[in-house]
This record gives C-alpha cells, structure tokens and sequence, in this order.
C-alpha cells in the first residue's frame, strides 16, 4: 500500500497529537516538521525522529513536497497556511478549528481550496468517541421519532467551542443546510484571548429540514456538573417527538426513547482514542475519492458559516440569512458593537476560569 508524505506546521499541543499520530500509522510518513519556536521544534524533530526541520513553514513545504500539509497553528493563522499548502502541490490539507475568524477569510479560503481542487478536513474529532457515536447512532436510527431540535452547550469561550458543537449537532441533523441565524453576544473579556471570543453567545439555528438549532458558548452558559473537567462540560443533543439523546464530551450518554425507555453509558473525550480513525480515514480519501472524509472541508464549511452568522447576528441584530452571500469581518464588528458591561456568569467556576471579579 502506498504511504502518504506528511509535514506538520505548529508543534503545540495539537500538532504533537497529529505528528504523533501520523507516525504511528503505517500509511503515513512524516517527512517535516516546522515551529517558530526553535525549541519546541527541536524536541519535536528528536521525539518523531525528523530530519527535516525549518522554523520557516514555507521552506519546510517546499523543501519536502508532502501529499498531507497538516497545520495545527492558532485561529490567527488559516487563510496563509492553506495557501501554502496549495503551492507545495499537497493532495490534502489538514488543519485545526475554526475553519476561519471572519466569513471574509473563510469564503477566500474556500475559494482556494476549490479552485486548486486540493482535498481538505478540519480537526473535529471528537465526533469518533464512542459516546457522542452512540447518540448519533439513536438519532439516526429514528428512535427519536420526528427530530425537531437539537442544541449543544459548552461553558468555554466561543472560538474555542462553538465549532465543535455546530459540527456534531449539524451531524446529528443528518447535515441538513442551514437556512437562518440570530445571537446575542455579551462580554468582551476573551475578544483579546488567542482564541477571540465574546464572553458568552448564544442563539438560534434555522435549518432547511424545519429543525431548530439552539447553542451557547462561554461564561453564561450553564455548568453540566455530571462532568467535573471545566472544558469537558459541554452537552450536545438531539430532540424529537419520542425522545432525546444526548452527549457530555466529559460525561457519557444518556437517552430517553418511547420504545427503549432510560439508557446511559459512559464515554469521555480522549485524544488518543479519537485521533487514529481522523488520521487513517485521511488515508483512506487519499486511496479514493469515494471515500469522503466525515470531516471534509465542506461539512466544516458549513458549520463554520452557522459560527459566522451568529456572530454577525449578535453584532448587528436581527436574523442572518444562510449561505452567506458576502464574506465580513465578524471579529472586527463585535469588538466595536459589544457592550461594555461585564458579562454575567452561570456558575461560579464560570466566574474564576474567565478571570472575572
Ligand atoms: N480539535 C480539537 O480538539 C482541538 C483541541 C485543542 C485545540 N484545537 C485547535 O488547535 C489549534 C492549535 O491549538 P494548540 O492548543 O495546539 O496551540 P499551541 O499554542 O499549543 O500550538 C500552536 C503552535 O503553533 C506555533 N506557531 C505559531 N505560528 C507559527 C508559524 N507561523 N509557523 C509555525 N508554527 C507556528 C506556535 O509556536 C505553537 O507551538 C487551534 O486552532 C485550536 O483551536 C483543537
């Protein structure tokens, strides 16, 4: 079988998973590695044992030609990457969400990438757990009768969450397009985080099959005290006429279905468990076309522009059509339009981790 060329770009935290991943898979061979910090580069390029290493992404590109351009740099830095993952002639570009901070790069981005005809999959990993598979696995098995709403919740900051929640819950909805948005935004104490945000959104989701979307991210969301890891309290789910079935990312499952009563089981978020199929199903698209990625570009796509659309939505008010038809920049339009009042918590520990008084 033939092994695919690697290079990953930004060795924090998530690329070492993807580096280290990657490696241990025998599809895949990591040809180089780039950090801007010659430190962490070296560590890496001793640990994945590397030769080829640049603290310039480009020269490390260039230099390696790989099939798979993996980059795991923070939101500030999409739009250059996949450019230059385009030029270096990869067949596929990996990298971490968001897809984008502001519709206008991510309508740029997507241009690219669809005119270069380059394969793309955007980390959204957590949707291999066998806890957030088994919820999908109710709702698709129609146990919940007619699906009317599903919702997802998570207490850390928006840039950071919303992605995640958009992605699983738009799978649990059968990724159904989305017609409509509209969010409130409150908060500006993470807009200078790495990960920008408004303290706390939240809002709602129309969807073209009549299903209602509701979510909220940050401070003003609700503790899920079934999960103690602060990050890991989020709640994802789906409702219909005869049931619910829902996910805690650190949490488990439960459900409660006309036909199958009360049931519950466990599951946590765990890298190691949910990167190996994200990486070989990456192999898998390369082997054949047919073999769609479940975390491909355009799915992302559209959950990132539900992300946009609230934003947009909690900014200037009012409802947001979907698809986006011009591309604007969301981050720049809530810094000028959020109010200056602090944002007001759900729970104590809301309180502390965002550093509140
Ligand atoms: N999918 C998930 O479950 C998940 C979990 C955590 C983080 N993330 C996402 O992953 C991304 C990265 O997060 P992280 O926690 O790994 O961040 P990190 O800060 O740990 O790592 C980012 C790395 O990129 C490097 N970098 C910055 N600019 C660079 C450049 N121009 N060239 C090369 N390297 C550069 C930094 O030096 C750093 O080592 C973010 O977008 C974040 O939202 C996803």
């Amino acid at each position: 079988m033939r092994k695919y060329t690697v290079v990953v770009i930004g060795l924090g935290k998530r690329g070492q998973h993807h580096a280290a991943t990657f490696k241990a898979n025998p599809r895949f061979e990591v040809v180089g590695l780039c950090d801007i910090d010659q430190a962490r580069l070296d560590a890496a390029a001793a640990k994945f044992g590397v030769p080829l290493k640049d603290k310039d992404a480009a020269a490390v590109a260039h230099a390696a030609k790989p099939d798979v351009f993996c980059f795991c740099t923070l939101p500030n830095l999409r739009a250059p990457m996949i450019q230059l993952g385009i030029e270096c002639g990869a067949k596929l570009i990996a990298f971490e969400k968001p897809v984008a901070l502001t519709s206008a790069e991510l309508l740029a981005v997507r241009q690219s990438i669809r005119a270069a005809g380059v394969k793309a999959v955007v980390s959204h990993q957590h949707r291999y757990g066998a806890h957030y598979r088994k919820v999908k696995e109710i709702v698709a098995s129609g146990a919940l009768g007619r699906l009317h709403t599903v919702y997802g919740s998570a207490t850390g900051w928006m840039t950071h969450m919303l992605s995640h929640l958009i992605d699983y819950t738009c799978w649990f909805n059968g990724c159904a397009p989305a017609t409509w948005a509209m969010a409130q935004a409150a908060g500006r104490a993470k807009l200078a985080d790495n990960h920008p945000s408004p303290d706390y959104l939240g809002g709602f989701v129309q969807f073209g099959n009549g299903v209602r979307g509701v979510y909220e991210c940050g401070a003003g969301a609700p503790d899920q005290p079934e999960a103690a890891k602060w990050w890991g309290k989020c709640r994802l789910g789906a409702q219909g006429a005869e049931g619910f079935a829902e996910v805690l990312t650190n949490g488990g499952w439960r459900a409660v279905t006309k036909s199958g009563g009360y049931q519950s089981g466990e599951g946590a978020m765990n890298y190691e468990m949910d990167m190996p199929p994200y990486i070989q199903q990456m192999a898998d698209w390369l082997d054949d076309d047919r073999q769609l990625h479940p975390c491909n570009f355009d799915s992302a796509c559209q959950g990132a522009e539900i992300m946009l659309a609230l934003q947009r939505s909690a900014a200037e008010g009012g409802q947001i059509a979907l698809p986006l038809a011009t591309g604007a920049d969301e981050q720049a339009m809530l810094k000028t339009r959020l109010p200056e009042r602090p944002v007001l918590v759900s729970c104590e520990q809301n309180r502390r981790e965002f550093g509140l008084q």
